[in-house]
């Protein structure tokens, strides 16, 4: 059995990394980069839709061409809608039909108004046009079993039935084959319309399980986990698992400083662990055992399929650098940047665990993209998304790391009792011949001079690098200005190779 492992060195040894290409852990679902559009602030309004764009910059729908086009270059496989938080008091039908009998509605979540003139077909039509594939969460606060089971059969009922028919009123003859649907969002949340207790939550998640599948068995249903470690996660697995075929966590990391920034991502690699387990405990069908200090053993899995963990919600926030009612308008650091590139190196490294993860947000809010009236522009976070959805597909590949370890504050504080935080996070992959190695130096004062054991001197290796020498780890993009990109080289394997400091680097070698 091969596995991912980390090995703290003193700050004056050499680090290294050895792989090999034989050695894979599991395929990485491509579903790991997808992104996440919610009403709210300026993600769909002046984000994705703007038909109104004094530049010319949307096409015939109202969507900004420009947007769409870097969405394509990223191969968002698929996009969770409408919400978040805004899910809780979305009513469907008044997303639908002429736009001018469109119901403007009070927007609770975000404190708001909704106009409702992007809704489902916009979304669909949207979905196709950029190549994505859509993930509908239903309203489990204000909305109820029957509004769910409408808009299963909306989207994809394909019979003389009511809602299939209202939607070829509307123009759209076939089926749209909604596959993944959430059983609500955040729902255990006190900024919640309607929180439930996780009780209360569990019970009403079978009942419309049931019947959503019943209307539609080829849908795949998604749970309403919270960070993956907590008690909440615990019961609503025992009590739902074989009702669903991926369980949600949601989890934000951040930090005023640097450091603190990237040892919270960890918390994640730590959340992916404890969920994993949790669905694996969960599964189990227990007996009472005859043995009084025994009570129970583990008898039969009570699920046939083992669901995965669906990171539905992941990025770097701090909601006091970018309040959410004000629209969440992140500007990331490169010390952000690298936080996302370790999140991804965290999701390669537990490729096996993984259904889907959908970064928060894509467009405007905490997102790698901004929107101006002229253009759009790419933040730090960005370049790393880019190379990732590019180069780090197939399979997920051992690795073992000697690295020195940050040893500080960190946020939140238990991850140092936890998990080291290492200077150097990697991650490898192998598809089609090529071998592709992420590595994040988030070292502030040194560049790494590293050995790479498992290649072979005098290969020819594509680098890309984003960040480094010259930049410091509170530098930022901006519109006009994206002094933080990727740059190209080459560089023939001989000895260590040098991760310059407050960088991240892509290694590719062909095997
Ligand atoms: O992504 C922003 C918000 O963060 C989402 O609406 C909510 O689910 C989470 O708390």
């Amino acid at each position: 059995m091969t596995t991912l492992t980390l090995l703290s060195v003193e700050e004056e040894d050499t680090p290294s990394i050895s792989l090999n290409a034989a050695n894979t852990v599991a395929d990485i679902n491509p579903l790991i980069y997808g992104g996440f559009t919610e009403h709210m602030g300026r993600c769909i309004y002046g984000g994705l839709y703007e038909p109104e764009n004094p530049n010319n910059l949307s096409d015939t729908n109202g969507f900004r061409t420009d947007v769409i086009s870097c969405l394509q270059e990223l191969r968002v496989p698929v996009v969770r809608y409408p919400g978040g938080n805004f899910c809780a008091t979305y009513r469907w039908q008044d997303g639908i039909g002429p736009r001018d009998k469109r119901p403007s509605r009070p927007e609770l979540a975000w404190e708001g108004l909704e106009p409702n003139s992007f809704g489902t077909d916009e979304f669909m039509e949207w979905c196709k046009v950029v190549g994505s594939e859509p993930y509908l969460c239903l309203n489990m606060g204000t909305g109820t079993l029957e509004d769910a089971m409408a808009w299963v059969e909306y989207c994809n009922g394909d019979k003389d039935t009511y809602y299939a028919n209202l939607r070829r009123q509307n123009g759209h003859e076939k089926p749209y084959g909604v596959k993944y649907w959430a059983l609500g969002n955040e729902v255990w949340g006190p900024w919640q319309v309607e929180q439930n207790s996780k009780e209360d939550y569990a019970k009403k998640a079978i009942q419309w399980a049931k019947a959503l599948k019943l209307l539609d068995p080829s849908i795949k249903l998604i749970l309403c986990g919270k960070d993956g470690y907590s008690d909440w996660d615990r019961y609503t697995l025992q009590e739902c698992i074989r009702w669903i075929d991926m369980h949600s966590i949601h989890y934000y990391s951040m930090g005023k400083i640097h450091y603190p920034n990237i040892s919270s991502v960890y918390g994640a690699e730590r959340a992916i662990q404890v969920c994993s387990s949790l669905i694996d405990l969960a599964r189990c069908e227990f007996d009472l055992s005859p043995f009084p200090d025994t009570e129970r053993i583990i008898t039969k899995p009570k699920s046939k399929t083992r669901p995965t963990i669906c990171f539905d919600e992941w990025n770097v926030w701090d909601p006091e650098r970018a309040p959410g009612n004000k629209g969440g308008e992140e500007h990331y650091t490169l010390s952000d940047g690298l936080a996302v590139a370790i999140w991804l190196n965290i999701f390669v490294r537990n490729a096996k665990d993984l259904g889907m993860a959908t970064i928060a947000q894509s467009v405007n809010v905490i997102a790698p993209l901004m929107t101006t009236p002229r253009g759009v522009w790419k933040q730090t976070t960005y370049f790393p998304l880019l190379l990732f959805s590019k180069y780090m597909r197939g399979r997920s590949v051992a690795v073992h790391t000697r690295t020195g370890t940050y040893k500080g504050e960190t946020w939140p504080e238990w991850i140092e009792s936890t998990i080291p935080i290492p200077k150097l996070d990697v991650s490898a992959a192998v598809e089609e011949g090529w071998m592709s190695v992420t590595v994040v130096n988030s070292d502030e004062e040194k560049s790494l001079s590293t050995a790479i054991e498992g290649l072979k001197d005098g290969t020819s290796v594509q680098v890309f690098t984003v960040g480094g020498e010259r930049f410091q780890a509170a530098d930022q993009n901006s519109e006009g200005d994206e002094k933080i990109s990727i740059k190209e080289t080459m560089w023939q394997a001989k000895g260590c190779y040098t991760f310059e400091r407050l960088s991240f680097t892509l290694l590719r070698w062909k095997l």
